[in-house]
């Protein structure tokens, strides 16, 4: 037996901690550099559809296998099929959860940073600041601390009380700038780039990258969703829930979007400048904004607190493994845990002009991304590791564990379900991992 789960305060609590693992730097800061990268409006486009045909019904078989089996990931599969392979689904999501927060909590870092920029009024020197190795270290450990100590508490204190005030804010602060970036000169040719698709920008590359970010950006393909479903209780409405989750997280990146790109146009950046982009236009744009600089310092805060609720969800799956599997102590498994992400982000946090070597790293041919270590994880991790956590999930959820006990355990709580539960079925069996199969087999092909 597993010790006694915590479980979420309310309903809207549960929304909230979803809503609030998945908006984060995968909105603001992912979300339009990967657009850049990959020619803008048709990736968007399918960005868009892979959330609606794909993410959104995943998310479901994520939840519904965590309500049921009150379990993390590994715990999940365990309980349906013991001692078969398929624990390693379970397994890659652990491992896949440390391999994102060691580098997401590097550009977290630079949120944190910015906050005090914004406020002293220092706008450029990215590239100097980002290459500074003492202050990218320590602002990176930093914030893995400060995730550890809210995880450290436990599920309902730690996470429900920072979401609930804080994201809507965020939300009608991103509103307001949507509207001020409107008026800018570059406006048009923004739009343009960002929304009208040009279908033969479309590769093997382009699906791959919208694929991974409509995982990335819905949290999904690690067991994050499980780990968050195993807190629901029965009466819950999954269906209702994940609609509002994947509306806010999708909305939010699409509004980072009409921001970052009216802005870039207007000061002639390049749109495929990577990871950096954002934080190369956002500054500057607010630099000229009339009272700018404390919306600026604003914006970065509340970034930073949607980073946080969002790595507190990524250190949560390890966490709720070790403790349900090896029955250790809550507090010591987070600062193992915590140590581990630190070593493996520290290339992560050399990778931007600190150490050559990380810098211009290249595993991955420059086709797909850029060759410092941190695109280079990104992608790993980001993309190829949630597609392949994906795909597993949803077979053993559609042909291991039974279609009709998902779908039965989605439709309580939600009996609307029943009447879109054939399509969902089908969507489960055969449409995802179709896709996603499609989607990697092109991408092996053009390595
Ligand atoms: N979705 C978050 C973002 O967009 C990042 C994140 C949190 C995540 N948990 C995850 C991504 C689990 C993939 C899987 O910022």
């Amino acid at each position: 037996m597993s010790a006694p789960r915590g479980q979420w305060n309310s309903k809207i609590g549960f929304i909230m901690a979803a809503a609030g693992s998945a908006i984060g730097l995968g909105n603001i800061w992912r979300f339009p550099y990967v657009t850049g990268e990959n020619g803008g409006g048709a990736f968007v486009l399918f960005y868009v559809i892979f959330v609606v045909l794909i993410g959104l019904p995943y998310m479901y078989a994520e939840l519904a296998l965590g309500r049921a089996t009150q379990q993390n990931p590994v715990g999940a599969i365990e309980k349906i099929r013991p001692k078969s392979f398929w624990r390693m689904a379970g397994f890659l999501g652990v491992i896949t959860g440390v391999g994102i927060l060691s580098f997401y909590a590097v550009i977290a870092g630079w949120t944190v940073a910015y906050i005090y920029k914004m406020f002293v009024g220092q706008v450029g020197g990215f590239g100097a600041f980002v290459a500074d190795p003492w202050s990218e270290i320590s602002l990176f450990a930093l914030f893995v601390a400060l995730t550890s100590l809210i995880v450290q508490k436990g599920v309902s204190e730690g996470i429900e009380r920072w979401s609930k005030i804080l994201m809507p804010l965020f939300f009608i602060l991103l509103l307001a700038l949507v509207i001020y970036a409107m008026t800018l000169d570059g406006a048009g040719k923004g739009l343009e780039f960002y929304l009208k698709p040009d279908f033969s920008k479309i590769t093997g590359r382009t699906l791959l990258a919208a694929l991974g970010q409509a995982f990335f950006s819905l949290s999904l393909g690690m067991g994050t969703m499980i780990t968050y479903g195993s807190y629901l209780s029965k009466n819950d409405n999954l269906v209702t829930s994940g609609v509002s989750v994947a509306l806010f997280d999708t909305l939010i990146a699409l509004f980072a979007g009409l921001i970052i790109f009216p802005a870039l146009f207007t000061m002639g950046k390049d749109p495929s400048a990577g990871p950096t982009l954002v934080f190369v236009v956002l500054p500057e744009l607010f630099a000229q904004m009339p009272g700018g600089l404390v919306v600026g310092a604003l914006f970065f805060v509340l970034l930073t607190v949607a980073a946080l609720t969002s790595t507190i969800s990524l250190l949560e799956v390890p966490v709720s493994y070790l403790i349900d599997d090896h029955k250790m102590d809550r507090k010591t498994i987070v600062w193992i845990v915590a140590g581990i992400t630190f070593l493996l982000g520290l290339p992560s946090a050399l990778s931007q002009g600190a150490s050559e070597f990380f810098s211009n790293f290249g595993l991955i041919p420059a086709s797909f991304t850029s060759a410092d270590f941190l695109s280079q994880m990104s992608f790993i991790f980001g993309d190829i590791a949630l597609a392949v956590g994906a795909i597993s999930l949803s077979i053993f959820v559609g042909w291991v564990w039974g279609i009709d006990k998902a779908a039965d355990e989605v439709e309580k709580g939600a009996p609307l379900f029943a009447k879109t539960r054939g399509l969902w079925k089908f969507i489960i069996r055969f449409v995802i991992p179709l896709v996603i199969l499609l989607v990697l087999l092109n991408t092996v092909h053009i390595f």
